[in-house]
Formats: structure tokens, sequence, C-alpha cells
């Protein structure tokens, strides 16, 4: 296997910067292909926990190149600081993050729009991250983002620059916003523009070298398959390709150059913002979960909501993206409980289905019930180490979903996980 995409399989915070970690310890190119500092991935260098947000997980890795390619949105001001960050904790950057040269720049009254519709009581409420990703992500549908190559020509970046702020300035005025002027949003802009372009490329070069090389790459996803653009719980997702088939296009790698998706989900759901969520628990079991499994959201500190694993739901993830590999997380937060619900089918309006509906209003799930355990497992290197219901919840996963489990993971720490199957294998 030399290219490997990890995608989320659920609604977002699977766990990817622990997985993506693990596996890129032999990756010699990771590139994050989608979404902007909307993801929150939580890395733990020398015992300190630190979140990054755009720069690829696989930075911890000193033998391995990291790009943020051109399916990306940048925020410069986010990026400067965790390069900061980085670099305080001894991790270097230079020469080894880089940039798209077609990545679009996520600009200040995209934040401001994106906290304005938030804010305001007529326009649909998503509950964004209000980074500004979706306002970002429509300029450059609208074929007037400002993307890192612009920035070479100040007097270009200018222009597209009082375009996109021409065409926004009826709706920022509509939500009771002040229009911010073309000068100030370019100050903003050329403040971080020296420290940056040095780390701009043709990124798409980097992946082809690499994979002519023979070297070892990873694909690393944001977000998650039910928060894709297409794929997700539409309108409730983000503005993003989040399934494995954003790779190809936000890192401009070819579908057949893709050796192997490794889809990661928790033993249980969760979702922030707003959308429908079926197997959501508002009861002590829930919070449970919540408390258990730090569910909290790391880029905004939300209260995640908590519920159980919907198979219907991971199936589809799965096919979108063309899973054949899990890595199941947080399965010791499971620990204790006596009896494990798994929704393995829905009740529509339009009859039973096992398959997850597109419009999921009005579907209620079926459960099966599953027996749970209470000894602690953390401390379990090998599926054979873990009592026998949790190895039979591991394996009923597999068998609903058609995919094996490569990776389990008990604990937060990076070697409080089993590993099942080589993903390199
Ligand atoms: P946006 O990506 O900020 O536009 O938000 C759109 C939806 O995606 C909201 O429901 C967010 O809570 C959700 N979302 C965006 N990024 C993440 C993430 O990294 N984890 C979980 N949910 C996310």
């Amino acid at each position: 296997m030399s290219s490997i995409v990890i995608v989320g399989a659920q609604w977002g915070d699977e766990g990817k910067g622990k997985v993506v970690d693990l596996v890129t310890e032999r990756a010699e190119l990771v590139v994050r292909y989608a979404g902007g500092p909307n993801a929150g991935h939580t890395l733990v260098v020398g015992g300190e926990k630190l979140i990054v947000r755009l720069v690829p997980s696989g930075i911890l890795q000193p033998h391995s190149v990291c790009a943020m390619a051109q399916g990306m949105v940048i925020d410069p001001a986010v990026l400067v600081g965790e390069i900061a960050a980085l670099t305080q904790r001894g991790i270097k950057t230079s020469g080894r993050l880089f940039i798209s040269d077609r990545a679009h720049i996520i600009l200040p009254h995209h934040i401001l729009i994106d906290g304005l519709r938030e804010g305001s009581t007529g326009v649909q409420k998503l509950g964004t991250t209000k980074k500004g990703i979706g306002p970002c992500y429509e300029d450059k549908a609208a074929r007037r983002g400002l993307r890192f190559a612009d920035l070479a020509d100040l007097g270009r970046a200018r222009a597209l620059v009082a375009r996109s702020l021409e065409a926004w300035a009826p709706t920022i005025s509509a939500l009771g916003g002040a229009v911010p002027d073309v000068a100030s949003v370019m100050e903003s802009v050329e403040t971080h523009a020296a420290q940056l372009l040095p780390l701009v490329t043709d990124t798409s070069i980097l992946v082809d070298d690499a994979q002519r090389a023979g070297k070892r790459m990873v694909f690393e996803g944001a977000q998650g398959i039910l928060l894709d653009l297409d794929h997700g719980t539409y309108p409730f997702v983000t503005s993003s390709s989040a399934v494995a088939g954003g790779a190809c296009t936000g890192a401009g790698i070819g579908p057949t150059r893709l050796t192997r998706v490794v889809g990661i989900t928790k033993a249980y759901a969760t979702r922030v913002g707003e959308g429908p969520f079926p197997t959501e628990l508002n009861d002590e079991v829930g919070e449970r979960l919540r408390q258990r499994g730090v569910e909290f959201g790391s880029v905004t500190g939300r209260p995640r909501r908590t519920g159980w694993l919907d198979i219907p739901a991971l199936r589809y993830a799965a096919r979108v993206s063309g899973v054949d590999a899990w890595a199941i997380t947080k399965l010791d937060v499971l620990t204790g409980l006596e009896t494990i619900e798994v929704c393995t089918g829905y009740e529509t309006p339009a009859g039973k289905t096992t398959e997850l509906p597109a419009a999921l209003e009005g579907a209620r799930p079926v459960y099966t019930s599953l027996p749970g355990w209470t000894e602690e497992i953390g401390s379990a290197r090998r599926l054979e180490e873990l009592p026998k219901n949790a190895r039979d919840f591991v394996r009923f996963i597999e068998e609903k979903t058609n995919a094996e489990a490569y990776l389990v993971s008990v604990g937060p720490g990076r070697e409080e996980t089993i590993a099942v199957r080589d993903v390199w294998g």
C-alpha cells in the first residue's frame, strides 16, 4: 500500500489526529485535501496537547513532508499562529510544510459573514464553526475567490478582493454588519503574505514526484463523510468534499493511484452543530458518553451531541468512500454500560429500511441490543485481550459494514491502540 486516504466516517471528531499520527509514522508525504480551520486535530507534543486546525497532523513525524492542497481554504492568520506554536515546541516546519498555490484564502469578511448568518434569526442556522469556511467556498464557486498564487501580484489580489466585497456587501448590510473596505482586507492579507509566500508551491508536483518515487503517502481528510457537501446530511453539512474521493479533486491525485481507504469511526456517535442525528441520546447515557469521551469541540469548545452507533450511516459512509479498513476509536468509552444499543435500520414514513435515508427527518432508528462489558480495556494491545463482548462488538461492526477493523483505539494515548492489521500491508 503506498497511498492511503484517511477519512472520518461520521460527523467529524472521530479521532483523526491520533490515527493519522499512527499511520504517518511510516509516510513520507502527508497531504490535507479539504476544509480549513473548522477542523481541529489534537496532537500530543512532548506530553502537551496542541490543536492544529490547518497543518496536517503528519507534521509531528520529522521525516514527513506536509502539504495543504488546493481543496483547502486557509486562513493566513491561523496558519501563521500554528507555525509559531509548532516552532516554539521544537517542530521544524521550514522546508517540509507547503501550501498549494491554488488553495483559497479565507478573508476577514468571510468570517464576518459566517458569524452574522449564524447570529441572525432570518437565516437557517447550521451551527457552523464561524471560521468563514462557507463564504470562502462560495467565493470559490462564484469564481471570484483569492488564491495563494494571486499573492504574487498584489494588484490582481486587490481586484479579486474588491469583487468579493462588492458581491457580499448587500448581504453584510442586510445582516446588520459593517462592510469592510478593500484597503483593510488587503492590509490583513498583506500582513502574512511575506511569511507564507515561500511555502506556496504547486503541491500536485510533490504528490506526483512522491508517487513516481514509490514513496508512502497519506491523504488526510477533515470533518467526516456525513458532513460532505454531496454525500452528507444536506443542508447541515460543511462546504467541501470530506469523502475519500475528495483526495482526488482536492489534492490532484488520480483515482487509480489510491491504494487504501481507512475510515475512522467512534464506537458510538457524536455531532456538533445543527442537523439530524437520529440516534442522539438526550439522557444520562448520552451525558455519560460526553463526560467519559470528553466530547467537547476542539475548535469551538461546544459540548458535542452524543448517541449510539448508526450502522446504516456507517455502511453508507463506507460505500460512498470505498472504506476497506476501519479504525474504531474510543471503544473504552463504552466500558461499564450494561447494554449497548446499535442502530441497524430505520422506520420511515415510506416503510422500514436498513439503508440511510436521504431525508432523515421523521426517520426513527431501530436498535439491536448488544451486551456490554465492565472491565477497563485501556491496557489491551491485542484483540484477544479484550473482553468477549467488546470483541463481539468489533466483529458486529465488521460484519454489518463489510470492512475489517485495522486499528482499535482503547484510550487517548498513542500506545493505547490495538493494531489488528497493518494498514500499509
Ligand atoms: P462549517 O464547516 O464551519 O461551515 O460548519 C458546517 C457544519 O460542519 C457545522 O455543523 C459544524 O459543526 C460542522 N463541522 C465543521 N467542521 C467540523 C469538524 O472538524 N468536526 C465536527 N464538525 C464540524
